[in-house]
């Protein structure tokens, strides 16, 4: 922590007197984003706009010297639900005026996927977090925490102050749209930094400060970001001043926060009283007549959990679906499936592209499972996994809401001879991007989230590239739901042919294991820029994990199998590599497959492939095709190979 301070200090502009000015808004704020003036005088840092940021980054800049100083704002977050946050608000200090590339929801307008927790970025963020991010540890979704470089906090408390007079701690709602003070003071003989919250009532926040941390500073701004759910997040009046007793603010009055803005008007609203009214008496007509459908049937299935409300992934309405989607145009169609349709959207009221997944159910059990399912997946943030935004259902369909990828998925360039001549061709280090990318989604998913999480689909159609060509992997959980849940009179495996592992279909229980295995195959497609198993070739090529193994066996080269456009030398090593890796991760024996931990290492150049891979990968009775005893669910896109 202390080294990534002395950086800090090397690039601060020092300024050599004291200085004490009172920040007003207008003129000493450059808005950026959604950041705005409101005319009462505030800063208002988002709009109602989802998914944006905004940031207000003191002009001219005015670097805090080194020394003692305390900074006093007042700030309030107006959330469009009463209780449930949007994301946050953060104060930053920072060496430029905001880092290049924010990005919003979770990263508060301060960082983005790429350069989260990267040493060179010298900020530090003092966040009023609304949002409980596990990625990065939240320990609530109401709480403060001062941030190194990164979303992570350093330190963080639930929000709070400790009473004056009794010691105790009294809880304060972020979310409360209540005008709070901030209170950070910087004390520069003991290098600690204290921050305070307290009611904007009180003229002089608490004597025992939040949060405590032993740090050095530089320049200052504000940043929001608002995620699925809208809020607005104000600044008020701030004060700067040296040394390290907070001055005492008395706000003339408290001002109240406007409340979160409803797109109706006065005439509208009056439609929609009328139109309630109706409402009103057709809902109790529909509902004693479902009541008497209820009784009758026996249907008891309720929709909408009640954890659904609390931690779910956000439920989209069809209807804003149906217009992102031009209303599912086939114009818009990105691709076809054994699970269902992909359709490409804007979402109204952003730029934020979306691809929009829709599969059908035509079995009730099984939903609460699959809601589960979505709640886990909706929970997790990996820069080499799809995001998932959210879904919806309507009526026999299932809706699922991804980040649009605008490179597609990893098989269109591999199979490029066979199909689409006019594909640009990955280069070697590009394929080996991808390799190490999707192997760090692996991991994450098998070892570093909290619950292990088993993909069960991995194969090149699953894995997406982004406008950096990044890959990450799309589309996990699906294939249990269509294992678990939705059909349990039928035994049926759900995954793809040919990437299944033995012992999947000998037992039915997946394992991180059975991931490894279509792993390894993944990487020597990758490689080999051919399909698994291919028909227009010579015989003994046909079957692409035979022939790489055969021509190891005869001590051939391997790099034959390796496709021409990257076959060269200075590439051996790292080729040589991924094949035989590939041959082990796919190896018949389940205890013979490494761990993702293992394989990461091995990519990495940290640690070496067993000597007798040899030996290992061709024990031939464990090898050949195993019998089929279950049906197997086929992805339509796989039956064009076989
Ligand atoms: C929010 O601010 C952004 C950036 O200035 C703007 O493009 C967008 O239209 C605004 N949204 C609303 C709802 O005002
Ligand atoms: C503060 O809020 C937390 C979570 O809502 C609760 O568990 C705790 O008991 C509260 N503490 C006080 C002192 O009210
Ligand atoms: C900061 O907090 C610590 C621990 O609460 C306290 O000992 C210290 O006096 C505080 N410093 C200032 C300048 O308020």
């Amino acid at each position: 922590m202390s080294r990534e301070f002395e950086d800090l200090q090397r690039i601060l502009v020092l300024f050599f007197t004291l200085f004490s000015l009172i920040y007003n808004s207008n003129g000493k704020f450059i808005p950026e984003g959604s950041a705005a003036f409101s005319s009462s005088g505030f800063t208002v840092l988002t709009n109602t706009s989802k998914h944006s940021y905004g940031q207000a980054f003191n002009n001219p800049s005015v670097s805090i010297k080194n020394s003692s100083f305390n900074i006093n704002f007042f700030f309030g977050i107006v959330p469009e639900h009463n209780h449930q946050g949007s994301n946050g608000m953060a104060f930053v200090f920072s060496p430029t005026r905001g880092l290049p590339g924010a990005s919003s929801d979770q990263y508060l307008g301060i960082f983005n996927e790429t350069n989260n927790g990267k040493t060179s970025n010298h900020v530090i963020a003092i966040e009023l977090d609304i949002h409980k991010d596990e990625e990065f540890g939240d320990i609530d979704d109401n709480h403060v925490g001062i941030n190194i470089n990164g979303m992570r906090s350093v330190a963080s408390a639930s929000a709070g102050y400790y009473d004056d007079e009794d010691g105790k701690f009294h809880n304060l709602s972020l979310i409360s749209r209540k005008v709070m003070r901030l209170s950070i003071v910087y004390s520069q003989p003991d290098k600690q930094l204290n921050v305070t919250l307290s009611p904007a009532e009180f003229s002089v926040p608490p004597r025992k400060s939040l949060l405590s941390l032993n740090q050095d500073l530089s320049i200052f701004g504000f940043t929001a970001s608002t995620g699925s759910i809208g809020a607005l997040h104000y600044m008020l009046n701030m004060l700067i001043a040296p040394g390290v007793d907070y001055p005492s603010l008395e706000l003339i009055a408290v001002p109240i926060l406007p409340p979160y803005p409803k797109k109706l008007h006065d005439t509208t609203r009056k439609i929609l009283w009328v139109c309630l009214t109706l409402a009103v008496i057709a809902a109790f007509v529909a509902s004693w007549i479902g009541f008497v459908f209820y009784w009758r049937h026996k249907k008891v299935k309720e929709v909408i959990e009640e954890w659904e409300i609390q931690y779910g992934p956000h439920r989209f309405a069809y209807k804003e679906l149906f217009n992102a989607t031009k209303g599912f145009k086939e114009k818009q169609l990105l691709g076809r499936g054994g699970f269902g349709q992909v359709y490409r959207g804007t979402l109204p009221g952003s730029d934020a592209e979306i691809a929009v997944k829709r599969t059908s159910h035509d079995s009730r059990q099984g939903m609460s499972e699959f809601l589960a399912e979505i709640s886990t997946i909706g929970r997790l943030r990996h820069p080499n996994l799809v995001r998932l935004l959210g879904y919806c259902r309507h009526k026999e369909h299932l809706y699922l809401v991804y980040d649009f990828m605008p490179n597609g998925s990893l098989d269109r360039y591999l199979y490029r001879c066979n199909t689409d001549e006019s594909q640009e061709g990955l280069t070697w280090e590009q394929r080996f991007k991808i390799i190490k990318d999707v192997a760090s989604a692996l991991l994450y998913l098998h070892q570093e989230w909290v619950q292990i999480i088993i993909h069960r689909d991995i194969k090149p159609a699953n894995v997406l590239l982004d406008h950096e060509m990044n890959a990450r992997l799309g589309d996990f959980g699906l294939a249990k739901l269509y294992d678990q849940g939705f059909d349990p009179q039928t035994t049926r495996i759900a995954g793809t042919f040919g990437y299944i592992a033995p012992e999947f279909l000998r037992i039915g229980r997946a394992t991180t294991s059975t991931d490894v295995y279509a792993f390894g195959l993944l990487m020597l497609e990758v490689v080999c820029g051919r399909r698994l198993i291919e028909r227009r070739v010579p015989e003994k090529e046909q079957v692409l994990v035979d022939w790489i193994l055969e021509l190891w066996e005869e001590g051939g080269d391997l790099l034959d199998a390796v496709e021409q456009s990257i076959r060269q030398e200075q590439n051996r090593g790292q080729l040589e590599l991924v094949l035989k890796l590939g041959l082990l991760c796919s190896h018949h024996a389940e205890m013979v497959r490494p761990a993702m931990s293992s394989v990461m290492r091995i990519l990495n150049g940290d640690s070496q492939l067993p000597d007798n891979l040899l030996e290992v990968v061709r024990d031939e009775k464990l090898r050949g095709w195993p019998e089929i005893s279950t049906e197997v669910l086929v992805d339509v896109d796989s039956l064009v190979v076989l």
